[in-house]
């Protein structure tokens, strides 16, 4: 059968995730950025792979979200892409790669598609970048919104607090994810809201919403790989349930192997050729 004719049976598609939603089967979504990562992530169940632009953070070591580029996320996708059977791969848009103009969000969604394989895309913002996102989805490209605390906005909103405390705010996340909602998105990523505020969302649209420090009321939730494994010593928000303390065992191992470098233990016999 020609590669056009097969079909993965197991792949996870974005009308997948509508049919999760109302079968009532919670989504589960987590970040990688590489290929050793993002397999073992796919082997374990996960439905969902994110290339986040928090690759910028978590790889890179920078401040915020700002300054990757479209062809570093691209980077990070491929590896990803390479190793995922099953997952849907979600890619980022990076600032600056949609706010422009549509035809720039078009053009860039395209080329990160193009260029890495990835199933879907995700944009952070709700009716003012409106046309942007239905333009894309028009182009055939599955879109997945980001309400919420959007840090890319991050110098706009002063840091990384909750939002949508107040009701005008509340108000303008529930009509932005209205917005996204009737423009075709398939999920809808709900980041430090208040739960309450998350499921009434969840209940009123037909997308999927995906959350991160946002309740239990959603469809699915999503957390940074590194974050919940433990890999980032200080970083423990409220939100964040920790799986691992990968930070100690791979320091731990790590020690280990200078020890056994610097005693000249390693390599042994049976290690050498
Ligand atoms: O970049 C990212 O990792 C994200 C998630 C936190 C949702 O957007």
């Amino acid at each position: 059968m020609s590669e056009y004719l097969s079909t993965n049976k197991r792949k996870i598609t974005a009308p997948t995730f509508i049919k999760m939603k109302q079968a009532g089967e919670k989504i589960a979504m987590l970040t990688a950025y590489d290929y050793n990562t993002a397999a073992i992530i796919d082997e374990a169940g996960v439905d969902c792979i994110l290339i986040g632009d928090s690759a910028s953070n978590v790889m890179a070591g920078n401040e915020n979200t700002i300054p990757i580029t479209v062809d570093q996320m691209i980077y990070h996708a491929r590896a990803v892409v390479r190793a995922a059977q099953r997952a849907l791969i979600l890619c980022d848009m990076p600032f600056g790669s949609y706010q422009i103009s549509r035809e720039d969000g078009v053009r860039n969604a395209i080329k990160i598609m193009k260029e890495s394989g990835v199933d879907a895309v995700k944009l952070e913002g709700g009716i003012e970048i409106i046309e942007t996102v239905k333009a894309i989805i028009d182009a055939g490209i599955p879109v997945c919104g980001h309400l919420g605390l959007t840090p890319q906005s991050v110098h706009k909103f002063g840091g990384y607090g909750l939002r949508a405390k107040e009701q005008a705010e509340a108000e303008k996340l529930i009509a932005d994810a209205e917005a996204l909602d009737k423009a075709g998105c398939f999920a809808i990523v709900l980041e430090k809201v208040p739960a309450e505020l998350a499921a009434k969302i969840t209940q009123k649209v037909n997308c999927a919403t995906i959350g991160i420090g946002a309740g239990n009321g959603t469809d699915g939730q999503v957390l940074v790989y590194a974050d919940m494994l433990g890999m980032n010593k200080g970083f423990k928000p409220k939100f964040l349930r920790q799986y691992a303390d990968l930070h100690s065992i791979m320091t731990d191992a790590i020690g280990n192997y200078v020890g056994d470098v610097k005693s000249s233990s390693f390599p042994n016999e049976s290690e050498s050729y």
